[in-house]
Formats: C-alpha cells, structure tokens, sequence
C-alpha cells in the first residue's frame, strides 16, 4: 500500500517560508539557520528552492533518493533539490511545457553543484538504452570540460566558475534525451593575465603542467614548474583537495567522450601553452632619432618558442609587438608602441586569445552534443550564471554581471507574480493586487538605449577625439543626474555632494539587492576590447588551423574598418535573448545561499546569510507568494490527511473530495474569510489556520493510535490464545498418538520373543532329531566299514601266508638242488673256477675301460694337454703310457700334414729353442714370432737392387742391424744380409758393401743371457776378415739372425764344425787392435725394450739393459 506522506510531516522548523509565522527577516533567519543545523539544506518558498552549501558532502544524493523522489508530488516530501528537478521533468514530459531553470546566488553558492544535481537526477530518470546514454553522458561530460577552462581558484570558491553558463537540453516527446545548446556568457579574461592575491589563473595551465607526460610538455615546450610563467600567479598554485594532475586525466577523457579529435585536443593544448609562453615574453626600451622609445623584445627565447608552436613566422609578431598600424580610408599610419603599449598589446592578445579559444571549445561541444534529429522538441534550460557581486572594488565586470543579475530578478518578479495571478484564475479566485518592488527602472537605468549607461559607454567609446574614464563618468553625471537610483559626488543632484563614501572616480547605483560603488577606471578600454589589427594579422598568418580559426578578422582579405561591437553592446544583447528565450518556458528557481566565508562545513554566519537573502530578495518572494493566500492543497489531498478530524469523513467520504473538504471545515468551525475555496484545490489565508489544522490532526492522529493500539493488541491477545489451543490439541493429539505407538512397539516386541523362543524350541528338538538320524546312519557305515576291513585284512593275512608258503618252497627246493649241485660238482669247480672267473672280470674290466677310453679322448690338438681320470689304479701305468702313445700319434698327425717350407721354419725354430731356450731372456718372446728371413724384400725392392745384383747366392736373411761404435757406443744402421757363405753388411742408405765375411772366418757368436738385441761376430784370428776387427751389432730379430748363423755356419764348415754360440753377459770383443769388453747389465724398467749401449771407459762398453716389467 503506498504510503500518503505530506512536506508538512517531521518538518524541521518549517519546510516551507510561506507557512513562517509571524513573517520577518528575523524568523525567516532563523528558520534556515535552524534547517541547516539540522542538515536540512532544502527549503522552499512555494515552488522556489532555497539551497544552503553544506560545505560537505551528505548521504542525500543516492540512488535511493533519485527513486524516493521519483513521481512524487512536489509537496508530498521534505524540500529537496530532486523535488524540483523531477517537477520540471515531468511537466516537461507529461505537459509538453519547456522549463528553465534558473540556479542564483553568490560565488560559492553552489550554483554550479546544483546545476549539476539538477543534470544528473534528469538523465537518472529518463530513459534508458545504448543511444541515450551516449547523449547523456556526452551531456554530463561537457561540464569537466568547460570547468577546466572557464573555472579558478577564487578567495570566495576554489572551483569559481568564471562564466555564466546556460544549457538547453532537448528531449523527445518520450523524455529521452536528444542533445543539448550551451550558451556561456562573459569569461573572465582578465583573469589571463592577471589574478588578484590569493588567486589562480583558469585551472586547465595548472592541470596542463602537472597532468601531462614529459613527452607531451616537450612536445609543447612547456616545463612543469609554475614558477617558470609570469600569468601562474605563485601564492596558491596548489589548492587543498584538488588533484591537477588526476582532473587533467579527467578533462582529456571527458574530451574524448563529448568528442574530441586528437588532433584537435593537441590543438587546443598548443594554444595554452601558447598563452604561457607569451606571458614570458618581455620588453625593452629602444631609443630612435626622433627621440621617441620604441619597444624591443628582450629574451627572443619564448617569442621564438611560441611562434615555433603555433608556426608563426618570428618576425612578423616580433613586429606587430613594436608597431601599430592604423588605416583610416585608403590611408595606412605605422606608428611605434612604447614599453606599456607593447605589454597592454602582449595581454590583450593573451585575453582574446584565451576567450576566443574558449568560445571555440563551446562551439565544439556544441557540434558533438547537438540533437541529431530535425522534429520538435522540448527544452529544459539550466542557467547556472553569476550571482549578484558586492566588491570593495567594483569594476566594469561587476557592473555588467549585476545588470544580468537585475534582468534575472525582473523575470523572476514577473514570471512569479504571472503564475501566482494564473493560478488564482485557474481556481476561480478573485485576484487582489499585490504590492511588490519592481526593478524594471534599475534595468532602464542601465540598458535604455538613449540615456542608459551601457549606451553612453558605447557612445563615448565611439566618440573621436580623446576619450577617457574620466569624460564617461562627467557624462554619466550630466545624463542620469535626476535618476533616483543613480549616485555620484559631481553629478549636479546636491544631495551627494558631501557624501564622503561616495569618490570622485565613482558612480553608486541603487540595485534592487542593494547600493554598489563601481569605480569607472577600466570602463572605457574593457568595454572596447582592444586589440591592434597586427595582431590579429600575426595570428591569422599562423600555420595553425586551429589558430587561424580563432582570428578571422586578421584575415586581410576581409579587412572591416568598421569597429567591432563593444563588450557591453554583445553583452547586453546575449542578455536580451537570453530573457526572450527564459520567458518562453516555465521558470523554476533554485536560490543559493552561502552560510560563510570561510568555505566551512556547519557554521553559520547570520550577516552574511541576511546580507544574501536581502539581495536576492527572498522576502520579498514570500511576501509575494503569501499576498492572497499563504497555503494550497488540492481537494484529494487535503480530505485524505485531514479526514480524521469529523466524524463524517471519518473513516471513508463517500462523495467528491470538495464537498468532504466543505462538511470537514464546517465541523470545524474554520472561520469563512480564512480559507476560500478554488475548483480543484483548497486556498489558506493565514498559515495559523493551516497549523490549527496540523495541531488537531496530530492530536487525532495519537488517539487513533492509541485506538489502534488497543484493537490490534486485543486482536494479537485473541489469536495468541486461538494459536495456543490450537497447539494444544495438536500436542494432546501428538501425545497420544507417540503413547499409542510405544505401547503397540512394546507388544510387538514381546510377540517377537515369544515367538522367537517357540521357534527355537522347535528348531532345536527338530535338530537333534536330525543329528540322531544321522549318526545312526554314521555308526551303520561305520560298522560296515569295519567289518569289510577286517574281512579284507584275514583275506590278505591267508593270501600272505600262502604265498609266504610258496616262496618257502621254493627256496628249500633251490637250497636243495644247489647242494645236490654242489655235491655233485664240487670237484671240478675247485681246480678252474677261480682263474677263470678272474680273466673273465678282468677282460670285462678291460674291455669297459677301452670303451670307455674311446669316448673320452681328449682332442687331436699337440697342445691339448687333457686327459681323462684313470679308473683303476691296477691299470695306472697302462693309462700312462697310453696317454704318451696318443700324444705321440697326434703329434705325428699334426706333423704329416706340414709342407717342406714349413717343416724348414719349424726346425729353425726347434734349433732357436736349442740354442736359447732357458739361455736367453729374449726367446720367450720370438717363439711366437714367425722366422721371415728376408725382412728387407731385397730382390723385390728396386732400391736395393744394387745390392741384390752384388750378391751371388740366395739371401737368406736381410734386415737391419745397428753396427755398434766402439767410441760412444752408439749405433749405426746396417743392412745385414746373410747367405749360404758369407755375412755381409752394407750401408742401409747407399746399400754399398761396408764389410763381407765368409762363414768359415766366423769363430763365434757371442749374446748376452737378456731381453736384448746386442751380439758380437768374432773372427778368427788370422783370417782374411779378421784384419778390421770384430763386430759389435744388435737386431731386432737376434734369435732368428743367430739361429740362422748357427745353421748356416753349422753346414758351411768345411769340418763340420758348429759355430760356437756364447751366450754370458761380459764377453771381450777385439776392435781392431783392442780388446773391449762388453758388460751386460740389469737396468731400470723402461717404456720400451731398448737396451742402451755406453761407452765406460777404454776398455769397458757397458750395456744397460732394461728389467722386462
Ligand atoms: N550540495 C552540495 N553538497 C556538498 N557540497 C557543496 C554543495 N554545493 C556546493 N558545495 C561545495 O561548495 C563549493 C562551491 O560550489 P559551486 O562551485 O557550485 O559554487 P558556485 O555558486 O557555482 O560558485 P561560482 O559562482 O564561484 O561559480 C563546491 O565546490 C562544493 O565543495
Ligand atoms: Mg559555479
């Protein structure tokens, strides 16, 4: 069931300052105040909010707030910016009306907050889908956008926005978003140039520097220190709770959603470091011939820089910074700026280009967020502009902001007092005029177009010859002199000539939210907005389309010598249309309020807070708003929170909502002239009546509580009651039914056992008469079984005796044939049989073992050396002699089947083994070794085929040797060869004989007992080879060599006498005329066999032999 709640329920103070009694400033001060304390920042003057700055941020902003508010009437809850944001919506939906919203008050109010909320509730309940959210958000995002560029840190706000800012967003006859048209007014550009203490120049120079990559601030030539720029003012770079470097981060993204090229975003940057630069650029006095100083740039390094950026060519600025050319007609004047000029020329064109830039980037949005579809639609405008502006120093900008501010409260008087009048038509009331201050004669003060201010500052503009502050302000005092809202020292009204607080460079004007003192300096040139044609030229030149774009006056080709609109004149005509534009659509108003200076959560400075209600003229409102009738309700409504208080409406009214309002007053007794009744809704003269009514309702509301009470605890008494006998009988009926069932478990339980033990009883006896059966027929078997045993076992007893019987008889008749046999040839057996039967066993035994001989023979193998046991040991020689028998024989075997060559080798071999075997050391290892005899292949080798034609008889052996040196001992390479007769040895090189003896000369051989080559030919004395001597040689092949000798030798002598082999280790051996013994010794082992021969002395060669390993 939806619940009927009112504004008027839980109301702090009240939530309405229509219903303040008694009304004055007093009260209606101390309503806010109390209001505020309370968090409540909301109050309303009828359809006008009232906005508090909470300075913090409370929980009122949720989701959850947005649907509470969502479809509810404006006054069913507490006052509430979402209140108004969603009867604007609605209007404009459901009644096809275009709204505006007209968001005032001072800087820091919080308009820019509430225009914001206001944003953010409409996209939160409007449609929904891919395309309209784009749209929303590329509306929600225009704002960071604009704020990084038209919003600084003021002394009054750190996010001041310093333009006035005034956004139509369309919708689609469902309420879903199209597009939207931004409009800025006025931009602060001075503020490019220059901020006052305690200030900042436009956040987006700040975030630039701080956000930005190093690569980019190269890219722009830009360093990130503040204090590198002249228009960064220092004293307050850094504000507390703002992230430059994160809102830069923001700022680019929010670009690229609303729709930014890159290029364009690189653009846009290049500019503003444009501005920086040029800040940093200074002059210098330059003295010319005529005397007169002309401006030099100082440092070129930034001019250069700059121009660098933005691709201007060097020269031309640094020109149009020193000149000023002025046409009139067909004429062309160059004239040189001094120092001062040069600087105002320098900032002027920073402004402008600032300004220009910031108009362009609104254009921009523009183009992105424009509605894309050509049908009608309906608007809601947001107008977030600055508020009224009271300064010690109140210059031309407070002057123009004040006129805006002036229109404002004109068409809030009129649009207000328009409703309230159709309202009382509507409802059929008759209407009593209201008494209101109407500000149209302030407006006149400033616009007229003959005698208005702003017309006389364009007049005097305009005007040739010199015209200065000053000439304006004597204007002003001649013209507006009788003007009662206007004040000033010299105009001729008496009245003000000796007011002190009034200077002389000053004008007052009596606004309606009080007196402001501007002071005329600036006036003349803001309002001409200056800027030399040089310039503009220079910019246009600029290889910059972003540029070029932003001065199309520089272009030459449309050079206008017509002066351009002064800044009052487009101000005052933006600000006509925008008036045209808000009178168009149904106005609602969200009036801002400060509570202090000092930017602070909770406190509440009542000076400043009256000072703010004064000037936005709150009471005023109410008053207006409380002229006819303070309070109205429709007839529904009022019946449904009211129809307590008779008993005639009470519960239900039956009939149509007025009359039960009629029947409700009259029970009353509400007096007539208090309340007049319109033809949908109830009108309440005095806010008393309307309290009477709340008081009695309240009372009502507690007896019926108490009412309520009283019927709904009798109604939870009787049900509890109800609820509790009814458990019981449940619980009766679950009782018995678990003692029915334990007693039926019970006697099942006891059945079981009764039967369990019958069975068993039954089971049992039946088992045993079973078992009993069945031993009977156990012992039966049983019985036969042993019965048919024993009857086997006296079979088998009878059988065994018989055959025992049989046997017996048998041997007996055996034994007694043998002893008749014996008896019978006993004496022939005697005489023979004993030899007998031993040759028979023993040619038994013979015969086995050659037969078993035969088998076991070992191989045929000479070197086999296996043979099998014997297996007698009476047969021990025999098996002997025959193991030698057979070895014999296969020795012969192996013998017969040698060739006569081999036969040859193997008995040099065999005579080798006469002559060494156990002599000499080296034997051993020449057994294996075959005898080759002619090593040196002497017939075959061409090279010693001279040798070979010297020698007559067949080579026997060729090979070579060492001749052993008596002198050192060492060797010399030989060939030997051997033939049947002689020994000859030639040089192994040339292959010439050296030496020949015939065998018969040879007398001895003589070797050593060792593993050594070495050995010695002895002559015989007297011989014809005797005359050189001995030879001492050693061969590799010493075995065969000697062998060889030893046989040839053997068969060459005449005699027949061998040739004596010596085989010792010290032999003497006759070089020449000596004799020199040849000793052999035991060396160390060596690698290798070589034996070393050295010379000991004269008469000893010593021979080291090594020991074999
Ligand atoms: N409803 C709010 N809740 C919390 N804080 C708020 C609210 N409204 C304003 N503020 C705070 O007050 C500051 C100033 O608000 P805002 O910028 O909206 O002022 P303004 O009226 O737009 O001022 P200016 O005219 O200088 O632009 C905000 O930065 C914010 O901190
Ligand atoms: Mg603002």
């Amino acid at each position: 069931m939806e619940v009927k709640t009112s504004l008027l329920d839980n109301m702090i103070g009240v939530g309405d300052m229509v219903l303040l009694e008694p009304l004055s400033e007093d009260s209606f001060l101390e309503n806010l105040r109390k209001r505020f304390d309370h968090n409540e920042i909301y109050t309303y003057i009828g359809s006008v909010v009232i906005s508090m700055n909470p300075y913090r941020s409370l929980p009122i902003y949720t989701p959850e707030k947005v649907e509470e508010y969502r479809n509810r009437n404006f006054y069913e809850l507490s006052p509430h910016i979402y209140a108004l944001a969603d009867e604007a919506y609605r209007s404009l939906r459901d009644q096809d009306k275009d709204q505006c919203i007209l968001i005032t008050g001072e800087s820091g109010a919080g308009k820019t907050e509430a225009s914001k909320l206001v944003m953010s509730y409409v996209a939160a309940v409007c449609g929904k889908g891919q395309e309209v959210n784009k749209v929303k958000e590329q509306l929600l995002q225009s704002n960071p956008v604009l704020e990084a560029f038209g919003n600084a840190k003021t002394v009054r706000n750190d996010n001041s926005s310093r333009f006035g800012k005034y956004m139509d967003i369309e919708f689609d006859f469902k309420g879903d978003p199209l597009g939207g048209v931004i409009s800025n007014y006025l931009l602060e550009k001075s503020r490019v140039v220059k901020q006052p203490r305690g200030e900042r120049n436009f956040h987006v120079f700040y975030q630039l520097l701080s956000g930005a990559s190093d690569d980019m601030l190269k890219k722009l030539k830009l360093n990130r220190d503040f204090s590198k720029y002249n228009y960064l003012s220092l004293d307050s770079a850094v504000v507390n709770g703002l992230d430059d470097a994160a809102s830069f981060r923001t700022v680019k993204n929010a670009m690229q959603i609303v729709g930014f090229m890159e290029d364009e975003v690189q653009s846009v940057l290049e500019l503003v470091a444009a501005v920086l630069k040029l800040g940093n650029i200074e002059f210098k006095p330059e003295s010319r011939c005529n005397g007169a100083d002309e401006s030099r740039v100082k440092d070129k390094n930034d001019l250069k820089e700059m121009c660098e950026l933005l691709g201007i060519e060097q020269t031309v600025l640094e020109r149009a910074f020193s000149y000023r050319t002025v046409e009139a007609k067909s004429e062309k004047v160059s004239t040189t700026l001094n120092v001062a000029q040069a600087y105002y020329a320098r900032d002027a064109l920073a402004k402008n280009l600032y300004s220009r830039l910031f108009s362009w980037l609104v254009t921009r949005i523009n183009e992105s967020i424009k509605a894309q579809t050509k049908t009608r639609h309906k608007v809601m405008g947001v107008l977030d502009i600055y508020g009224f502006e009271i300064f010690e120093d109140n210059s031309f900008e407070q002057f123009i902001i004040n006129y805006c501010n002036e229109k404002l409260q004109q068409i809030f008087i009129e649009l207000t007092l328009r409703e309230e009048q159709e309202e009382y038509v509507r409802e059929g009331i008759e209407w009593t005029n209201i008494e209101y201050f109407n500000n149209a004669i302030i407006c006149d003060l400033i616009e007229n177009n003959q005698n208005g201010i702003m017309a006389m500052l364009d007049e005097e503009c305009l005007r040739p010859g010199t015209v200065t502050d000053e000439t304006f302000l004597d204007k002003l005092n001649t013209i507006c002199a009788e003007h009662q809202h206007f004040e000033s020292r010299l105009s001729k009204n008496s009245k003000f000539l000796n007011d002190h607080s009034l200077p002389h460079s000053c004008f007052r004007i009596q606004h309606y939210a009080g007196k402001v003192l501007y002071c005329v300096e600036g006036f003349v040139d803001k309002n001409n907005d200056l800027l030399y044609r040089d310039l503009s030229q220079a910019m246009f030149k600029a290889n910059h389309s972003l540029m070029k774009q932003l001065f199309p006056d520089g272009n030459p080709a449309k050079v206008n010598l017509k002066r351009p609109p002064t800044a009052g004149f487009q101000f005052k005509a933006s600000v006509g249309t925008l008036m045209k534009n808000l009178q168009t659509k149904n106005p609602n108003y969200i009036r801002c309020i400060k509570p202090n200076d000092k930017k602070a959560a909770h406190i509440f400075t009542e000076s400043l807070v009256c000072h703010q209600v004064r000037y936005l003229g709150l009471m005023e409102n109410v008053r207006v708003r409380r002229a006819g009738y303070a309070f109205r309700q429709v007839y529904g409504p009022c019946l449904e929170r009211y129809k307590m208080l008779c008993k005639r409406t009470w519960p239900h009214w039956r009939g149509p909502a007025r009359e039960g309002v009629e029947v409700l007053m009259a029970d009353l007794q509400v007096p007539t002239e208090e309340f007049s009744y319109g033809r949908s809704k109830i009108f309440i003269r005095n806010p008393r009546t309307l309290f009477f009514l709340e008081e009695r309702r309240r009372q009502c509301l507690q007896d019926l509580a108490t009412l309520i009470q009283k019927i709904y605890r009798g109604w939870k008494c009787r049900t509890h009651f109800l609820l509790l006998k009814k458990s019981q009988i449940v619980v009766a009926a679950w009782y018995r039914r678990y003692t029915q069932q334990k007693k039926y478990q019970k006697i099942k339980s006891a059945t079981t056992v009764v039967q369990s033990y019958t069975r068993g009883w039954q089971a049992r006896k039946l088992l045993r008469e079973l078992k009993h059966q069945k031993r009977c027929e156990e012992a039966a078997t049983t019985i036969a079984a042993y019965w048919h045993g024993a009857q086997a076992r006296r079979e088998l007893r009878r059988l065994k005796e018989e055959a025992r019987r049989k046997h017996a008889v048998a041997v007996i008749w055996a034994c007694w044939q043998g002893l008749k046999v014996r008896r019978e040839y006993r004496k022939f057996f005697r005489a023979n049989a004993g030899k007998k039967i031993y040759n028979f066993t023993i040619q038994r035994i013979m015969q086995k073992y050659f037969l078993g001989l035969r088998k076991t023979l070992p191989s045929m193998s000479p070197i086999d050396k296996s043979w099998p046991a014997r297996p007698y040991r009476f047969l021990d020689a025999a098996h002997t002699e025959l193991r030698t028998i057979f070895h014999l024989w296969r020795c012969k075997k192996y013998r017969s089947q040698f060739t006569e060559e081999k036969k040859a080798v193997y008995e040099e071999k065999l005579e080798a083994s006469e002559l060494f075997k156990d002599k000499k050391s080296l034997y051993p290892s020449s057994v294996s070794q075959p005898f080759k005899g002619d090593y040196l292949e002497i017939s075959k080798n061409p090279k010693y085929h001279k040798l070979n034609s010297c020698v007559e008889e067949k080579v026997l052996l060729a090979d070579v040797v060492n001749k052993i040196n008596r002198a050192n001992g060492k060797g010399a390479s030989r060939i030997l060869l051997l033939t049947k007769k002689n020994v000859l040895l030639a040089d192994q090189k040339t292959g010439q004989v050296k030496a020949s003896v015939a065998l018969p000369d040879l007398a001895s051989v003589s070797v050593s007992t060792q593993n050594d080559g070495f050995f010695a030919l002895k002559l015989r004395e007297g011989s014809a080879s005797a005359v050189k001597g001995d030879f001492l040689l050693s061969s590799e092949h010493l075995i065969e060599t000697i062998t060889k000798l030893h046989h040839i030798g053997s068969t060459a002598s005449d005699d027949g006498v061998r040739l004596n082999i010596d085989i010792t280790d010290e032999f003497l051996v006759q070089f020449k005329q000596d004799k020199v013994c040849v000793k052999f010794i035991q060396g160390a082992p060596k690698n290798g066999n070589g034996a070393s021969c050295k010379r000991k002395n004269n008469r000893l060669l010593e021979v080291s032999v090594p020991a074999t390993a």
